[in-house]
């Protein structure tokens, strides 16, 4: 089979785990996307992860904290969405391998790129956890660093609306979808897609982004086929 990717970064939100009770951890939910996860693993493509940690708990919450505390609360929450997400992988019988930015050795590997690189060689999913152990970033910014270190040829960026648009579609109904952007479009016309150092490390890093929902979770499978789906980020 012919395919389009050799090897992609998937990029889950917290609260693509948190199912409808919006907080969390929905065990439905995290199998629903694994089982996805699955198929693309299945096609031969070689998988990294970046969860966020939104379902627990987001730095910019802590209003009135010292920064860096409220941000590392926010790592230890990709924590246990990168455990949450191994369980459910190992379940069906896909092999995964747990890396932290930050050294908890008793709970997973340290992030070390080149056995990052070995897993993915030896067909083991590799879960990226802990952002980038650094206050200040986000797991975005961890996607995009992540993606460059290992090599990533797209980065698989799974929202909660189906593609990047000029305004909130939610609130607006002539809001316009955009099917194609380049790096430069996002940074100028400020739209939220990721911030601006995680799409600032793509454009340097020349690594391609697609923006789709995660409304139907084969949606994962269909990215990572190289399907046009929602929004593609790149140079030109
Ligand atoms: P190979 O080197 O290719 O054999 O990879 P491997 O991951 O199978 O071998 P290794 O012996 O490094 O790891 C065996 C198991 O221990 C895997 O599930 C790893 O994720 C886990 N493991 C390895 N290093 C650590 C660590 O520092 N902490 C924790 N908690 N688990 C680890």
């Amino acid at each position: 089979m012919n395919l389009e990717y050799k090897r992609v970064m998937i990029k889950l939100s917290g609260e693509a785990l948190a199912g409808p009770q919006g907080f969390g951890i929905d065990p439905p939910t995290v199998s629903r996307i694994c089982e996805s996860i699955k198929k693309v693993f299945d096609r031969g493509i070689e998988v990294a992860i970046v969860v966020g940690g939104g379902n627990f708990w987001r730095g910019r919450l802590g209003e009135g904290m010292d920064k860096s505390t409220a941000d590392y609360m926010g790592m230890l929450a990709t924590v246990i969405n990168a455990l949450s997400l191994q369980d459910s992988l190992e379940h069906i019988g896909v092999p995964v391998r747990v890396q932290t930015a930050i050294e908890m050795k008793e709970i997973a590997e340290p992030y070390i790129k080149r056995k990052a690189v070995r897993h993915l060689e030896k067909k083991r999913v590799v879960i990226f956890a802990a952002g980038t152990g650094n206050p200040f970033f986000t797991t975005d910014t961890t996607a995009s660093l992540r993606a460059a270190e290992i090599d990533a040829d797209i980065i698989l960026l799974a929202k909660n609306v189906d593609a990047v648009y000029d305004k909130d579609p939610a609130v607006h109904d002539d809001a316009k979808k955009y099917t194609h952007l380049c790096y430069l479009d996002v940074i100028d016309k400020g739209l939220k897609v990721m911030d601006s150092t995680a799409i600032t490390l793509c454009m340097d890093n020349d690594i391609k982004i697609l923006v789709f929902g995660l409304d139907n979770p084969d949606n994962i499978l269909r990215a990572a086929m190289g399907e046009h789906i929602g929004t593609i980020i790149e140079g030109e």
